[in-house]
């Protein structure tokens, strides 16, 4: 779920060892308007692979890691599990991965307030400061049917990987 690839300037210049990067999405749209748009200057560092990752024919042991933001939210449990079993196939032997979503922050003092700004500010801020852009207009509803990260770092762990599950708020 590459998108527009918002991590990859971070991984290139926290890991300069990292030769090249995959990108991995159903759209080919999608990502030739990121690159054209955000990466034009590292497009050597960038291959692209147009995929289904819920039926994927990624190759087996290829990959040195795996990385994924806010691609998950989306998705039903089921489509989760094919994807916890497509990282575990796809990993080659001490191979890494890593991926960050937002959650729902369930039983947290704050957490009507923090869903207030999921719902309702940040739809509105992209609205008004981003010329009318909707990219965050579903992220609350999405956050909160996905509840949290931790069924699927349970598939995960299922699937054979050595899973730790980390929560990010307050930084
Ligand atoms: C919310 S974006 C993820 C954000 C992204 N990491 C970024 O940096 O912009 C979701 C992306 O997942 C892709 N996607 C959705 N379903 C997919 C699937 N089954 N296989 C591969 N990519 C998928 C969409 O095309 C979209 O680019």
């Amino acid at each position: 779920m590459a998108g527009t690839g918002e991590v990859w300037p971070h991984l290139l210049r926290r890991l300069p060892q990292i030769a090249s990067i995959t990108a991995v999405d159903i759209s080919s749209g999608m990502h030739a308007r990121a690159m054209d748009r955000l990466h034009a200057h590292r497009a050597h560092k960038i291959a692209f692979i147009e995929d289904d990752v819920l039926a994927s024919d990624l190759p087996t042991e290829s990959a040195d890691f795996v990385v994924s933001t806010f691609g998950l939210k989306t998705f039903n449990t089921a489509q989760h599990q094919a994807l916890a079993t497509l990282v575990a196939r796809v990993l080659k032997p001490g191979g890494s991965f890593s991926m960050i979503e937002a959650s729902d922050p369930k039983g947290w003092s704050l957490r009507r307030l923090y869903l207030f700004h999921l719902k309702r500010v940040l739809p509105m801020v992209e609205r008004l400061f981003l010329r009318g852009a909707q990219d965050f207009a579903m992220i609350g509803t999405y956050s909160t049917n996905f509840g949290d990260a931790s069924g699927f770092a349970d598939m995960l762990r299922k699937a054979g990987l050595e899973t730790e599950y980390r929560r990010f708020f307050f930084g």
